[in-house]
């Protein structure tokens, strides 16, 4: 027990001073910096930036669809599309498919805990719904997703792994013997086959919990944690506002080790769920029909969504809290990309209340769940109770320009525009 506490302390010190440059120096070369990546993570590295990897490999559109095609790092690994930025969800492969929700960014989501349903609601795992308990689980979904990179099987998408570019470079990190204990001809029945499927989303999933641009931790708000930058009178007025009404789920202070552990500093989640009784996105194709519902926890993803639906229905309509660093330039917002700004989300936490009719514009509040589950959006939290109670807003339009301010110095110092 003792050795291992440690042993995590020394383990976050070293990573702390990697990614931060606590230890005093530029927080802006963490190029130089960088550790080493491991063979495995390099091996996901070429994985995930390949776009050759999709069914079909080439579109008329030019290329195919990798991760990278919908986690861009120039935006923070969100979709640089325009197709997600005017409708709010990402295209697959074949353009004419789209799916129902918007790509989160993955930087400082990776340390999610693991899933698990907890007494008041839910805690931890990746995507919105949570359905994969961790970044390994998840990094196996894309390439047989049909509506992201749409191979119909396993030893398929192995096959163009293996016409591939990276393919020499992947034998040489991962081993020869890793894909040539396969043929063409096996199907996913084979175990070799389901080894190197499994071996190569392991590796993409390291890429990401090694690669430095996951975890730089060296926004203006972490230069001003350390000292080494002071935030306008504005921004510092944010931070008050925002940790009086949104820090509640959304925690500016360091996660608490049960949580996050080697500890980090501020996430701006908890990774807890909560149905916010976003409006309905009705440029979503799926939304066309009346009798669709994107009930986060209760489906339609999950596989276990009948059973919550049964037995915790106070949970149908919730989504993951996301993370607000790189906020400002992960555009559009919410789990359906209702929302294209960051002034119209504050706007929308300061008066959903008091003027539903603003966002509800077919007049039926809470539009985006059925009726039965209307009941489940937080009313309790400081920005909804606040107008509950007094018939006002929660704050006022100068107030919600300073959070917004306060917001834009959660992004990562290469990211951040002046
Ligand atoms: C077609 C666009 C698209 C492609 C291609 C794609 N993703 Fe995503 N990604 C999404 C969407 C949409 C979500 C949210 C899914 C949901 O909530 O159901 C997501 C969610 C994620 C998350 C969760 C982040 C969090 O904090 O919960 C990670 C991690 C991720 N993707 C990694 C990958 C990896 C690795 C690949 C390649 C193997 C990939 N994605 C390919 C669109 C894409
Ligand atoms: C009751 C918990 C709660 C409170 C309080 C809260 N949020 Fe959130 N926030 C969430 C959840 C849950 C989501 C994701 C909801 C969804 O996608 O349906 C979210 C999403 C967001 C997003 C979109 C993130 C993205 O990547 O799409 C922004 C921006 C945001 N919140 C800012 C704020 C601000 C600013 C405040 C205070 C004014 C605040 N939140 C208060 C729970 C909360």
């Amino acid at each position: 027990m003792k050795a291992g506490k440690q042993f995590s302390l020394i383990l976050s010190c070293t990573l702390f001073s990697l990614l931060t440059a606590c230890g005093g120096g530029s927080d802006d070369d963490n190029d130089d910096d960088a550790p080493e990546l491991s063979r495995q993570a390099q091996a996901g590295r070429l994985v995930f930036n390949d776009t050759s990897l999709s069914d079909p490999t080439n579109t008329p559109a030019g290329g195919g669809q990798g991760c990278v095609s919908c986690h861009d790092p120039a935006l923070a690994y969100t979709d640089p599309s325009t197709v997600n930025r005017d409708i709010g969800v990402s295209p697959a492969v074949d353009p004419s498919i789209l799916g129902i929700r918007n790509t989160p960014t993955i930087p400082y989501g990776i340390f999610a805990p693991p899933f698990s349903f907890t007494a008041t609601g839910a805690v931890g795992g990746i995507v919105h719904d949570g359905r994969f308990i961790n970044l390994e689980a998840q990094a196996a979904g894309p390439p047989l997703n049909q509506r992201e990179m749409m191979n119909d099987t396993r030893a398929a998408y192995l096959l163009r792994i293996k016409q591939s570019t990276i393919y020499p470079e992947l034998r040489r990190l991962l081993g020869a013997n890793l894909f040539d204990s396969f043929d063409n001809n096996d199907d996913d029945t084979s175990p070799a086959v389901n080894t190197a499927y499994i071996t190569l989303a392991n590796a993409v999933a390291a890429f990401e919990r090694e690669d430095a641009s996951f975890q730089l931790f060296n926004s203006k708000f972490d230069a001003s944690l350390n000292g080494r930058a002071q935030l306008t009178a504005d921004e510092q007025a944010g931070l008050n506002l925002f940790n009086t009404h949104c820090a509640s789920c959304h925690p500016s202070t360091r996660p608490d080790q049960s949580l996050v552990n080697p500890p980090t500093p501020p996430l701006f989640t908890d990774f807890t769920y909560h149905a916010l009784g976003v409006p309905r996105n009705a440029k979503i194709p799926d939304n066309a029909d009346p009798a669709f519902f994107d009930l986060g926890l209760c489906g339609p993803e999950r596989a276990d969504a009948a059973t919550v639906r049964d037995q915790r229905p106070e949970l149908c309509g919730a989504f993951k809290v996301p993370t607000l660093r790189n906020i400002a330039v992960t555009a559009p917002y919410f789990h359906n990309g209702f929302f294209a700004t960051l002034e119209e989300v504050v706007e929308f936490y300061a008066t959903r209340e008091v003027t539903p009719e603003r966002w509800y514009v077919d007049g039926v509040k809470y539009n985006d769940l059925t009726e039965q589950y209307r009941g489940n959006v937080n009313n309790t939290d400081v920005p909804f109770a606040l107008q509950t109670s007094t018939g006002q807003r929660a704050f006022s339009p100068a107030e919600a320009a300073q959070i917004v301010a306060f917001l834009r110095t959660l992004t990562d110092a290469h990211l951040a525009t002046p």
